[in-house]
């Protein structure tokens, strides 16, 4: 039996592969732009890292992480997100030392079992942000700045930011309380895994999907109705640099996200386009995380997006560009040419030009048939003549057009030929 992919897996190639390029290229030019350094971590971590950092009554670390004992009975896992384990690298090598706030970016696979569907999958790349030292508004309207021209240089402009606060340590714990009262009187009509997180963490309760839940759920108190002052003024403050920047949002009191360590702040950016998978991107501040993973108390704010999620939004709305590999030149070579061929487009290729050449002993007809089928712009004929000879016949695909060049003005030729035809 032929074996296939791990289900909810994706071979990525061709035209796709050419789009995740072009989207990386953007990503990290612009972070660099926005003063953000690359950070790697490894893709396995200790499970501890997980439960600790994002929280065992969450439904990635209690249903969707990929567990497994290695050869030394270590618990590991692949890692479900970036967030705990840029933490974790952050304390073990000391980057507390190094200036703040520190702005760090990452492009990672993670790893969720998660039943698959259209931009749900089971291995997933992710791009995101940790800015790490520095509290309050500025901070968080700068990522969302990011996040603001990032969509707009793909031409994304209509997608939609939700905005939350989930308050800090002394407004939290009062919701927390107020949450669980009001969830505990309801408990009859609750699903037994909110009863259950409903005493251990009530905030979980509002990510359930169960439909039973939902008319006690939708009538719960929500975080903003508990908010103290001082977040009530931090929060304020953000949406004033907001509509300072330009960036549209809009409130959403029901925002909670689904992980454990956020505080304060919390966003995400929608699009209808995905049916059911409506987030491309979550985020918000989490400024326990650190001191809970045993650092000192530090602020820090991020975000992550499905990378896929984002593609097939842009793919929806029409803004990709083409990827169809083309070559600049395609070189047609005969059996006592063909090594002259490779010399001759090594050289051409150290220029800035994207050349093909026949690597199959191929007829002169399917060579040129080849050169056709992969759009090459331009064709040079190499035969034991032009081996010789100073000068060579450049013919251009599009129109037939031929003209006699030097060889050591091929490059400049097709380059000017290329603009000439407004290319
Ligand atoms: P998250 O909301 O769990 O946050 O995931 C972020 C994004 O990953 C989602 O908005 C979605 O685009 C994408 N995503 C999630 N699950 C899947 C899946 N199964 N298939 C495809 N894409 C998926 C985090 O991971 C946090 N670490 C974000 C963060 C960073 N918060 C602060 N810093």
């Amino acid at each position: 039996m032929q074996i296939k992919a791990p289900k909810g897996c994706r071979d990525i190639y061709g035209v796709e592969a050419g789009q995740l390029q072009y989207l990386e290229r953007v990503y990290y030019d612009l972070a660099k732009k926005f003063g953000f350094q690359e950070i790697r971590v490894p893709t396995f971590e200790q499970t501890e890292l997980f439960q600790r950092g994002v929280g065992e009554t969450t439904d990635i670390v209690n249903k969707e992480m990929y567990t497994f004992e290695d050869k030394g009975g270590r618990s590991m896992t692949l890692r479900p997100e970036g967030t705990a384990p840029v933490v974790r690298a952050y304390l073990e090598h000391g980057m507390a030392n190094l200036p703040s706030p520190l702005k760090l970016f990452y492009s990672m696979n993670v790893f969720r079992y998660e039943r698959p569907q259209k931009g749900r999958y089971r291995e997933f790349q992710q791009f995101g942000m940790e800015l790490i030292g520095a509290s309050g508004a500025l901070a968080e309207a700068e990522i969302l700045s990011f996040l603001d021209s990032f969509f707009k240089k793909l031409g994304l402009v209509d997608y939609q930011l939700a905005l939350n606060s989930l308050g800090c340590n002394a407004c939290r714990s009062a919701y927390n309380e107020k949450l669980k009262d009001y969830l505990v009187e309801h408990s009859s009509e609750l699903c037994p895994d909110c009863v259950g997180r409903s005493q251990r963490n009530p905030l979980r309760c509002l990510d359930c999907k169960n439909p039973n839940c939902a008319p006690v759920l939708n009538s719960a108190p929500l975080p903003a109705d508990l908010l103290c002052s001082d977040c009530q003024a931090e929060f304020t403050k953000l949406l004033a640099a907001l509509d300072q920047l330009g960036i549209n949002y809009y409130l959403a009191p029901r925002l909670v996200r689904g992980l454990d360590y956020y505080t304060g702040t919390v966003f995400e950016f929608q699009s209808d386009k995905l049916g059911a998978q409506t987030a491309i991107l979550g985020g918000g501040r989490y400024d326990k995380l650190i001191a809970e993973l045993g650092g000192e108390p530090t602020p820090a704010v991020g975000y992550a997006f499905g990378v896929e999620r984002l593609r097939l939004e842009l793919e929806a709305g029409g803004l990709l560009p083409e990827f169809q590999p083309r070559a600049d030149l395609s070189i047609v070579s005969f059996a006592d040419t063909g090594v002259e061929a490779l010399v001759l487009a090594n050289n051409l290729r150290a220029a800035g030009l994207v050349v093909d050449c026949d690597l199959m002993g191929r007829s002169f007809k399917a060579q040129m048939k080849q050169a056709n089928r992969q759009g090459a712009r331009y064709l040079l004929v190499l035969g034991t003549d032009e081996l010789q000879a100073e000068e060579v016949e450049i013919k251009r695909l599009s129109d037939g057009s031929t003209a006699m060049v030097l060889k050591s003005e091929i490059t400049k030729y097709i380059k000017q030929s290329e603009e000439a035809n407004g290319r």
